[in-house]
């Protein structure tokens, strides 16, 4: 053995012995030519920022500070579901919903991938904490990549640096998560802006803990404290702990009497979370504070109350869409700079544009770095382009957001993009019949993850992508921690749906501000001031008990939007069954009770 002598590698600004060990190890498989340190630090930042601007990489925005545009590889915009694998030692442990691989052979081949990876870049060591720096037991991790737009990213979307180090000690735990664009540089050879590999390997090792991701830069593939760790692996983490990580946002609603309630809710991807997490409530005195857009961490409390954390730092939104009408909060977050924007189309003047921001101006440089013009027959920006922007930013961020005891949850919403079929709101009788509701949530496919778009798949609980084991067991866990629970202080779960549409396609319900209405008559029948009408599928809102004051749309699409229609629910029960089916042997008797009794209501 020659010792490996990697500049940076002796300059380790901690003596925890597994954290040395393991960046000792990966350096010399991966054969950097430095290794650096992140601090965090305003200066470091500075640092990476000039080194992407001079790589082509960052655009700096005229117009917004401290602030950049930035194109991917064209190959490179979205999760890849199919290149996602839950590597568990028993294969009974994943799937069906997961790709599964034996750890020994994933990491064989991974290994070979990884070998030399790094040649020609610098390997950067991020050290950083899911949730609040000051928890009992801090969530640590640490990133290595040889990414400079990851390290910046990770910068706004995780507690990272030097004050996620200092709570690692001599040797708490924490989350090994290793990251490689794969695109090693010969002497010489000139670096391209957006360095990725075609071939992609995103891989959870659930008892190890650990994460290895290849091949791409783009964000839930290659930040790895979000999609890989606070959902993949804090979902088995939390099985085995009684606790429930979730596809979820936060936010707090208080009343015009100033009664405060905390609500989570579960979207799949780009429909809509980040829209609710901020919302314009168009109803009298009544206000929402964001706590969290896409994720989380739920925990029962000394007094038997459901309790939420976020565990990031930043948002990471869909882009498009997002305007002042439709999300002033976003914008204003993002108008106040340090913000990153990927995919989007930049202006002349040295700005961002995207689609649904109202007239376009008459030239852009579109996110595939062309000559746009409003004729040129594409988008501007692609339909997965995102804005990075830090949460601290946010003009109605509640103040309780980075404490560690986290918030009361009063209600669970699970929601989906549908058509056809599902009501504006439902209603659940109880936990076992949420469950249920979640386990069978449906929704139209997004640009979020590569594949197609508009397609109706089952995303349990928004899910799919993220169960980090069987989704058999993810059912049988939710069911569990409602059976163990004081049954009057768990969450009340009501299922949504804002995408229902008319004969024209048109949608149904306004959506955004509007949807203050839905929140309201939830918790109203939380407080059991609301009245509401039993229907086969769960409670739906009474005549009259949803407040349609000054609401501006025709009262036939309203009510269509609310209609329980017992047909097109008969309809659904076949694609129920073979969804069951899937889930296998494994799937919890309790939801199979519920979907006979379902169907003995349906007639
Ligand atoms: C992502 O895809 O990188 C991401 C953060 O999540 P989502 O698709 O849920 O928006
Ligand atoms: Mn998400
Ligand atoms: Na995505």
């Amino acid at each position: 053995m020659t010792a490996v002598t990697i500049p940076g590698l002796d300059q380790a600004p901690t003596t925890h012995a597994r954290l040395l060990t393991w960046v000792q190890e990966v350096a010399e498989l991966t054969t950097p030519n430095e290794v650096v340190w992140v601090d965090g630090s305003e200066e470091e930042s500075a640092r990476i920022n000039a080194k992407l601007v001079a790589a082509g990489t960052f655009v700096p925005l005229k117009k917004k500070p401290n602030s950049f545009w930035c194109a991917s590889d064209p190959s490179d915009v979205a999760r890849v579901e199919e290149r996602t694998f839950i590597c568990s030692v028993d294969p009974a442990d994943c799937g069906p919903t997961n790709n599964w691989m034996q750890p020994a052979e994933m990491k064989a081949i991974m290994t070979e991938l990884y070998r030399g990876c790094m040649r020609g870049r610098t390997m950067y060591v991020i050290p950083f904490c899911m949730g609040p720096l000051e928890a009992e037991s801090p969530m640590l991790g640490v990133e290595i990549t040889d990414s400079e737009y990851v390290v910046a990213s990770m910068r706004i979307m995780t507690r990272m640096g030097a004050k996620a180090l200092a709570k690692f000690g001599e040797d708490a735990d924490f989350v090994p998560a290793l990251h490689s664009v794969g695109a090693p540089l010969e002497p010489g050879q000139a670096d391209v802006a957006w360095p990725c590999n075609e071939t992609k390997y995103i891989t959870q090792f659930p008892e190890e803990r650990a994460i290895w991701s290849f091949g791409s830069g783009y964000g839930g593939n290659a930040l790895l404290g979000k999609k890989c760790y606070s959902l993949r692996i804090a979902s088995a983490k939390a099985r085995d702990e009684g606790w429930l990580a979730e596809h979820m946002l936060i936010l707090k609603l208080t009343s015009p009497e100033n009664k405060v309630h905390y609500i989570a809710a579960a979207f799949p991807s780009a429909c809509g979370k980040t829209n609710l997490a901020m919302l314009e409530p168009t109803i009298e005195g009544w206000k929402v504070e964001t706590l969290g857009d896409d994720i989380a961490w739920m925990r029962f409390g000394e007094d038997g109350r459901l309790y939420a954390v976020n565990p990031e730092f930043g948002f990471f939104g869909v882009a498009p869409g997002t305007d002042y009408h439709t999300n002033p909060n976003a914008m204003r977050t993002i108008e106040r700079g340090n913000s990153l924007f990927t995919n989007v189309a930049l202006t002349d003047d040295g700005d961002i544009w995207w689609e649904g921001m109202g007239e376009p101006p008459a030239h852009l440089t579109s996110w595939k770095k062309q000559d746009w013009t409003p004729d040129s027959g594409e988008l501007s920006s692609h339909p997965n382009s995102r804005y990075c922007t830090p949460m601290s930013q946010c003009p109605i961020l509640a103040p309780e957001w980075d404490d560690p005891k986290g918030v009361p949850i009063s209600a669970i919403f699970f929601g989906g993009r549908r058509a056809t079929t599902v009501p504006l709101v439902t209603e659940s009788r109880d936990w076992q019949h949420g469950v249920f509701m979640g386990a069978t949530l449906s929704s139209e496919t997004t640009a979020a993850a590569v594949g197609q778009v508009g397609v109706v798949r089952r995303d349990p609980m928004a899910m799919l992508p993220f169960i980090g084991y069987h989704a058999g067991d993810y059912f049988q866990h939710w069911i569990d921690m409602g059976k163990n629970a004081n049954a009057e202080k768990l969450p009340k779960i009501f299922y949504v749906n804002w995408f229902r549409r008319g004969e024209d396609k048109r949608f149904l319900w306004p959506g955004f501000g509007e949807n203050s209405r839905v929140l309201k008559w939830a918790i109203e029948r939380i407080e059991g001031k609301a009245s509401a009408q039993e229907t086969a599928i769960g409670h739906v809102p009474a005549p009259e008990s949803l407040d349609l004051s000054g609401l501006d749309a025709p009262v036939a699409d309203i009510e269509a939007a609310l209609e329980f229609d017992a047909q097109e629910w008969r309809a659904e029960l076949p694609l129920i069954e073979e969804w069951f089916t899937k889930i296998g042997d494994k799937l919890p008797t309790s939801l199979r009770d519920e979907f006979e009794a379902l169907k003995q209501r349906l007639g």
